[in-house]
């Protein structure tokens, strides 16, 4: 049965329910440090689309952890964290997570459960993803290199392999080289270098035989979750415009980003779900191409030269602009956003006076949704209203009243013009840094 939205009561008070968080923006919108707040009220924490492209930034009693495949519920203790089917799985890169994680004293064992239906990342996907993003030139879409779009091509070809194959040795070798006669094809083709069939096959069956223990049918665990009434957090990655099919096509990622995702991604149905948090940035970035209508290229200095906006999977610098609620409007009707958390207001501390984008003019014609095309989106100018900045630090305010009246006024206006409530906004990276409001 459904239990009631938990919509606008106290976090730290309500019963948590079954709860997406998504990315309202161009993804790096802080969702990392929003689901690990979330995290405490949640027994299970659940991926369920993407892959290692993704970077999530926890900081935890002073140490940074960046989490690239593992839910970020791992760095608290009693919880257990699943990667889901919808999620594409570097395994190389699983295990090098895992040791890492381990290595910073982050305990994993049978808190970590991967489902036996993920797809693989293959050292050919993400040879192919360089060559593609080469051959494109300036048309690139300027991708992670981790290999998403070729293994996602290969999941919907049918041509993929799964978990359930790397756990079958003799299996995945023969698939694993009829796979690799084809595609070495085709990186020779386009001037690459082939890998090579034993190398790969050797590495691949060492990550087989140190992620056995964590490999289950992650759907039959989740409906059984739901039976016993623990509660699930569905960890969105990237975010709402990187959507397959939302998104800024084609300067998008290959999964769904949007709510629906975490249906498809985990088995676990809609009708199960209870509330969608959707988290934007008090302004907007994005790493890549594509359009991105705010970008202001003086106020991206002005946040790396404060030292932000640098991505947390590549390091590149993030191209930032004003907040755009053109976007995050709909954003809110994609996902169904019923709460909003506002992160890293800190970032406009220093800056007066602060723009919003209210609208887009596009060929003398004025709009209140994007354009499907992405060069329309491109050319769409914004039209903005600008408020008074604050001018000072926000970082000590624990509550709403805490704030200066410019900075809640501020976010009053966006959460109003987005459409949803307000219920967390962050004024820095670490767990105390929040506001619940
Ligand atoms: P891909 O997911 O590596 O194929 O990259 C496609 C687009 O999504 C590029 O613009 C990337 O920069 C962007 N992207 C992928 N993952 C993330 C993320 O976790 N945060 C922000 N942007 C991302």
């Amino acid at each position: 049965m459904r239990r009631p939205s938990a919509s606008g009561q106290n976090f730290a008070q309500k019963v948590m329910a079954n709860t997406i968080l998504i990315g309202a923006q161009w993804g790096d919108e802080g969702k990392g440090k929003i689901i690990d707040v979330l995290t405490a009220e949640a027994d299970i924490v659940v991926r369920s689309q993407g892959g290692n492209n993704a970077g999530h930034t926890v900081i935890h009693r002073g140490k940074k952890y960046i989490l690239h495949l593992i839910p970020s519920g791992i760095l608290r203790r009693g919880k257990v964290c699943v990667i889901g089917n919808g999620v594409v799985i570097d395994p190389i890169a699983l295990v090098k997570e895992i040791e890492g994680l381990k290595n910073l004293g982050v305990r994993i064992g049978r808190n970590l459960l991967v489902s036996d239906a993920a797809h693989l990342v293959l050292p050919y996907h993400r040879a192919l993803d360089e060559q593609r993003e080469l051959r494109k030139g300036a048309a690139k879409i300027g991708t992670t290199k981790r290999g998403i779009g070729p293994a996602y091509g290969d999941k919907a070809a049918r041509t993929g392999l799964r978990v359930s194959d790397l756990m079958q040795p003799r299996l995945f070798s023969k698939k694993l080289e009829a796979k690799m006669r084809e595609n070495n094809a085709i990186l020779r083709a386009l001037g690459a270098k082939p890998n090579d069939f034993r190398e790969v096959n050797q590495q691949y069956l060492a990550a087989a035989a140190a992620l056995s223990p964590f490999v289950a049918n992650t759907v039959v665990y989740l409906h059984r979750a739901l039976q016993s009434g623990r509660e699930i957090l569905f960890e969105g990655a990237q975010g709402t415009f990187l959507d397959i099919d939302h998104g800024t096509y084609p300067y998008v990622t290959s999964s769904n980003t949007t709510a629906g995702g975490a249906c498809t991604g985990s088995g676990v149905p809609p009708h199960r779900m209870d509330r969608v948090v959707g988290v934007m940035k008090a302004y907007t970035t994005r790493v890549g191409e594509g359009p991105l209508p705010t970008e202001d290229a003086s106020f991206a200095k002005k946040l790396h030269q404060m030292g932000r906006e640098f991505g947390a999977t590549t390091g590149r610098a993030r191209r930032c602009g004003w907040f755009d609620a053109v976007a995050t409007h709909y954003a809110t009707m994609i996902n169904g956003i019923d709460e909003l958390a506002i992160t890293n207001l800190d970032g406009l501390d220093e800056v007066n006076p602060i723009s919003i984008c209210v609208g887009y003019r596009l060929n003398g014609k004025r709009l209140d949704v994007p354009p499907c095309d992405s060069a329309q989106w491109n050319n769409c100018e914004p039209i903005y209203e600008t408020m008074p900045g604050w001018s000072e630090s926000t970082r000590s305010a624990r509550k709403f009243s805490d704030l200066p009246k410019r900075a809640r006024d501020y976010l009053k206006r966006i959460s109003g013009l987005t459409g949803a409530k307000l219920t967390i906004v962050s004024v820095g990276p670490t767990r105390a840094e929040t506001i619940v409001l």
